[in-house]
């Protein structure tokens, strides 16, 4: 999947404002600034590194982000419906957790994390679009991306902290110690993290059917033969002769109907 030169600079366009919009204090500006600073990455950067996950191609990070801000306010509005406790988190921590939630894809502050595919085998033939840059240590995404946050002295709060660290949910068991707690002094104590996750999930599901349903539609399929009855311009009336062959009545009545 490929978006138009346009599409990347109006998301682009989306993504800062989401920090206008919603940030506040010193940190706005800072973020402002770090967003500036690495543009040329985070403009191009892809969401994942292999077709097998969502948005790996030019664009699909900051594609994928906006829509996780979308996703996180809309499912914030669903739980609110529903009854939850919106004391327990801010609108500005659930749209700084969104914006940030993936920034560990990027790398580091002088290395992309993904780099071009330079081997046509795996490009090809295992959809690696992108190869790891293996000159990064490693660290998780949630990890890299606090890291950076605090090295650009961009302050976040405890919630955001939780909440950027857990976003894949149960996919990453290294998220069971927050979310598998069965005391309740030990849950967590604020939606938000249950929020960012499902609106991070919703945003790949959805980015999937974009990039892949409409490859598995019908008229990309072959249509299988409806039936198998010989040209009747060879001797005899071959499918009566076969179906003379078949004892059961009620399957030589069956194939008769195809
Ligand atoms: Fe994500």
């Amino acid at each position: 999947m490929t978006l138009s030169a346009e599409q990347i600079q109006a998301n682009w366009i989306e993504f800062n404002t989401n920090i206008e919009t919603f940030i506040t204090g010193d940190r706005k500006q800072k973020l402002l600034d770090f967003y500036s600073k690495f543009e040329d990455r985070i403009i191009l950067m892809p969401a994942a590194n292999n077709k097998k996950y969502h948005s790996a191609f030019p664009g699909g990070y900051v594609d994928h982000v906006n829509r996780v801000v979308k996703a996180a306010l809309s499912m914030s509005a669903v739980w609110e419906g529903f009854g939850c406790d919106m004391t327990t988190f801010t609108q500005e921590e659930l749209v700084f957790s969104a914006i940030n939630h993936d920034l560990g894809k990027m790398g580091s502050d002088t290395e992309d994390a993904y780099i071009t595919q330079t081997d046509n085998w795996r490009r090809d033939k295992m959809g690696e679009t992108y190869a790891f840059n293996t000159s990064l240590p490693f660290a998780s995404v949630p990890d890299r991306g606090l890291f950076l946050l605090q090295q650009h002295d961009i302050k976040y709060t405890f919630n955001e902290m939780v909440a950027i660290q857990t976003h894949d949910g149960l996919y990453d068991a290294a998220n069971e110690k927050y979310l598998k707690s069965f005391m309740p002094e030990t849950k967590p104590r604020s939606s938000l993290l249950f929020i960012l996750h499902q609106a991070d999930m919703m945003a790949a599901r959805i980015e999937f059917e974009i990039e892949w349903l409409p490859k598995f539609s019908k008229d990309s399929v072959a249509t299988p033969k409806k039936n198998y009855t010989l040209p009747s311009n060879q001797k005899g009336n071959s499918k009566q002769k076969a179906l003379n062959t078949v004892a059961s009545v009620g399957l030589k009545n069956m194939l008769d109907s195809l």
